[in-house]
């Protein structure tokens, strides 16, 4: 196949040029060590998938005990996680795609720290039918906290080499649930009408981006949102929401908004039909690059869903074939595979991995192809 847009190194504001235009979205591997350092797996895992895209996202890393949401989930909440992140950030690197980790905390949905704790930490005390713990309302004291522990991971990020961070504001984890008004039912300065409640999403961006700054060189900052919270007559939030909360996001500065869709990178809102990619590229305005997700496997569905962004990360692809984006730079984007089948052994997935996808979180993960 030709080669294409795709391949072209792509720059960022703060000049940091990416060698290409694909992303390895951020994906828990379920390959640390149970108390989140960074295992030996991790590194296989993350060494193989070096030339997968020109910026790799690890997945989602806790940023404090009490946002823990995973078995065998990464950490960044302790200064002596640092030595296992500084191999994993090089493993990441060496082939010169450059490394993003993603700072977590989970919030109501932390299992393992609500496990320990015997119960969860959310903006509201709230009982949800599918946890099988309450869930707490944050304390103030709690809140300060939690801002400050993203603010240390940010440190040790740049002290472990990244490239950058990414703030998790999607998938319904702590930062989404202090935006929604269905999970944060507040009336302090931390809850209440929209204003308030974007009030601890970019409290968290400012002490992020307050620490990027000093890293003493062009550091990343970037942030992950969930476009919509809309589940039948649950309404957290709509996509009007969530364009204020983008266009506050966009104008602190970041240096890229992710939007995470989970129906397609051309997904439509749930009231309109104007791509959700194309509407938040409007309401950036430029200030920033867009990156668009979502059900892309091969090169053709990459080159169109650059349609919908400035850049296109890549999940499952990813984990199904971790030169995904060298053979697209090399012009061999037809040797993509698009299926596990057969494959498993080479792939660098640990047990865990495959009984989330086949057992546990079979009804939260997308299907892998060729692992059903
Ligand atoms: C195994 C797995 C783990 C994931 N973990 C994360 C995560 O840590 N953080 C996050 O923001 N999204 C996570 N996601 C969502 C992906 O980043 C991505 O948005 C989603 O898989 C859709 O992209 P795809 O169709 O290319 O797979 C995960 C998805 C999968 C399949």
């Amino acid at each position: 196949m030709p080669q294409h847009k795709l391949a072209e190194p792509f720059e960022f504001k703060n000049k940091v040029t990416i060698p290409n235009r694909l992303v390895m979205a951020p994906m828990v591997a379920r390959a640390s060590e149970e108390d989140g350092y960074v295992s030996d797996d991790d590194l296989r895992y993350f060494a193989l998938r070096s030339e997968v895209a020109g910026m790799i996202i690890t997945g989602a890393a806790y940023v404090i005990d009490h946002g823990k949401g995973f078995g065998r989930q990464l950490s960044i909440a302790h200064s002596d996680n640092v030595p296992g992140l500084t191999r994993l950030s090089n493993a990441i690197k060496k082939d010169g795609a450059k490394a993003i980790v993603q700072l977590y905390h989970g919030g109501r949905e932390s299992h393992p720290a609500a496990h320990q704790m015997g119960y969860g930490l959310g903006p509201s005390a709230m009982k949800f039918d599918w946890l099988p713990y309450d869930v707490k309302e944050m304390t103030l004291d709690q809140i300060d906290k939690t801002i400050a522990a993203f603010a240390a991971a940010t440190r040790r990020a740049i002290d472990a080499g990244f490239d950058g961070v990414e703030v998790h504001g999607a998938n319904h984890y702590l930062l989404q649930q202090f935006f929604s008004v269905y999970s944060n039912h507040r009336d302090d300065e931390w809850g209440g009408d929209l204003v308030r409640r974007m009030a601890f999403p970019l409290a968290v961006l400012d002490a992020v981006m307050e620490v990027a700054k000093d890293a003493g060189r062009p550091f990343i900052v970037g942030y992950r949102i969930s476009p919509e919270e809309v589940h039948g007559d649950n309404v957290g939030y709509t996509m009007t929401d969530s364009l204020a909360l983008i266009d506050a996001v966009a104008n602190r500065g970041v240096d890229y908004v992710h939007v995470s869709l989970w129906e397609g990178f051309d997904g439509t809102p749930m009231d309109g039909d104007k791509p959700i990619g194309k509407m938040v590229k409007d309401t950036v305005a430029g200030r920033c690059p867009v990156i668009v997700v979502s059900n892309v496997f091969n090169q053709a569905d990459a080159e169109r869903a650059l349609e919908y962004g400035d850049l296109v990360a890549i999940g499952r692809a990813a984990l199904i074939d971790p030169k995904f984006g060298a053979k697209i730079v090399a012009g061999r984007g037809d040797e993509v595979e698009t299926s596990v089948a057969g494959r498993v052994e080479e792939l660098a997935y640990t047990e865990d991995l495959i009984e989330w996808f086949t057992g546990s979180g079979k009804d939260l993960l997308p299907p892998l192809k060729g692992l059903e």
